[in-house]
Formats: structure tokens, sequence, C-alpha cells
């Protein structure tokens, strides 16, 4: 058992048979020696892909995807959900949250975006993967390249990691939960 699997059991609050509540350490107030450790698990995996770039979504992906990008030693994209007024050439796609029940306009500058870029997705969950078909399309409408997927803590029994293994990506994920029933974490 990896530490972040240690720190889920210890202080993850499972609050109903799809949720997970990590806000002491994860997604609202962050254990900034945990992320380093996130960040160096997610670099030792991807090391050797040639990876250019790291992408993620805004809010709770930012800070493992930055730990990892600064071990890897390239940049982070933090793709918005709303389009800043600043922002020139924006690439959007369309995203429905399950888990909120809205649709939001993932959007980021193409710019930061090139057809050589070999990028690694970091994010803190992968649930149903609207987030992660959003990231997908922007991608390929810039024809760069996917290299990996680097995921916190999946809910295996959910949509989005069999879409992901289905497309042959390379997905890592810290915690891969098979289930919450009964008020526990039980991991694939
Ligand atoms: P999907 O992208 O995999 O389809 O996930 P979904 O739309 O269902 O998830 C929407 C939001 O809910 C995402 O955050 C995701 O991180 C979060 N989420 C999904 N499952 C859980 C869970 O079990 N526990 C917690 N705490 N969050 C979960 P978001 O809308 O992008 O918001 P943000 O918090 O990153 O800003």
């Amino acid at each position: 058992m990896n530490n972040f699997q240690k720190t889920l059991l210890e202080q993850g609050k499972v609050i109903n048979e799809t949720v997970l509540k990590v806000d002491n350490f994860l997604n609202h107030c962050i254990d900034p020696t945990l992320m380093d450790d996130i960040g160096n698990q997610f670099a030792e995996y991807f090391k050797n892909k040639g990876i250019t770039k790291v992408i993620t979504i805004e809010s709770g992906g930012i800070v493992p995807a930055y730990a990892t990008a600064l071990k890897l030693g390239v940049p982070l994209v933090f793709c918005k959900k709303a389009k800043p007024s600043t922002m020139n050439n924006p690439l959007t796609s369309s995203v429905f949250s399950f888990t909120k029940n809205t649709t939001y306009t993932l959007v980021m500058e193409s710019d930061y975006l090139s057809k050589d870029d070999q990028i690694l997705f970091i994010d803190d969950f992968l649930a149903n993967g609207a987030a992660f078909k959003g990231i997908e399309d922007l991608i390929s409408q810039k024809g760069a390249h996917l290299k990996g997927v680097g995921i916190c803590i999946e809910k295996s029994w959910q949509e989005g990691h069999s879409y992901i293994m289905n497309k042959g990506y390379d997905l890592f994920c810290l915690a891969s939960i098979a289930s919450l029933q009964n008020g526990q974490i039980h991991f694939s």
C-alpha cells in the first residue's frame, strides 16, 4: 500500500456509495508533503514517456499536476471552466458533469498547446470520464499526443476507467477504488 492509499484510508470520509470526501488533504486543505510524494510517484511512472507538458483542469487537479510537472521538469497548463476576457485564441470543449448535473465549457489558450506536445493529463478524481473526454477533445483539436493519464483517485466502477482503458491510453492511478459500500473504502 502506498502513502496516498494509507492517507485515504485514515482520512478519507465515505459520504455515500458514490462520493468520497477528501477535503482535508487533497482538494481543499492540502497536505504539501503528500503532494510532493504524489508528484514523485507520477513522475517516476511516466518519466520515460517523453512528456513535454502536463495538463489538468481547475481546481482540484492543479496541485497534484503542479507537483508532477515540477518533478518532470515540464510546464503545466490548467484548463479553465470559463473563458477569461484576456484570452485571445481559446480552444473549447463542452463537458457535462454527472456529479453536478451541469454543463460547462473547458477552455484553454490555443498557444499553450502545440501539435508536437506529448501530454500527460493529471487529475484528482476519475469518475465518469466526462472531464477526460473534454481534455481528449482539446488535445485532438491541436493534433497533439496524449501519452499518459495520472489520476489520484479513480472510482473504477464508474465509466471513466473503462473508457480510458478501451482507448488504450496508459492509465496510472494512485488509488483505484472498487467500491464505497458499507461506509468503507475497498481498493481494486
Ligand atoms: P468525470 O469528469 O470523471 O465525469 O466526473 P464528474 O463530472 O462526475 O465529476 C465532477 C466533479 O466532481 C469533479 O470536480 C470531480 O473531481 C468531482 N468528483 C467526482 N467524484 C468525486 C468524489 O467521490 N469525491 C469528491 N470529493 N469529488 C468527486 P470538478 O467539478 O472538476 O470540481 P473541482 O473540485 O475540481 O473544482
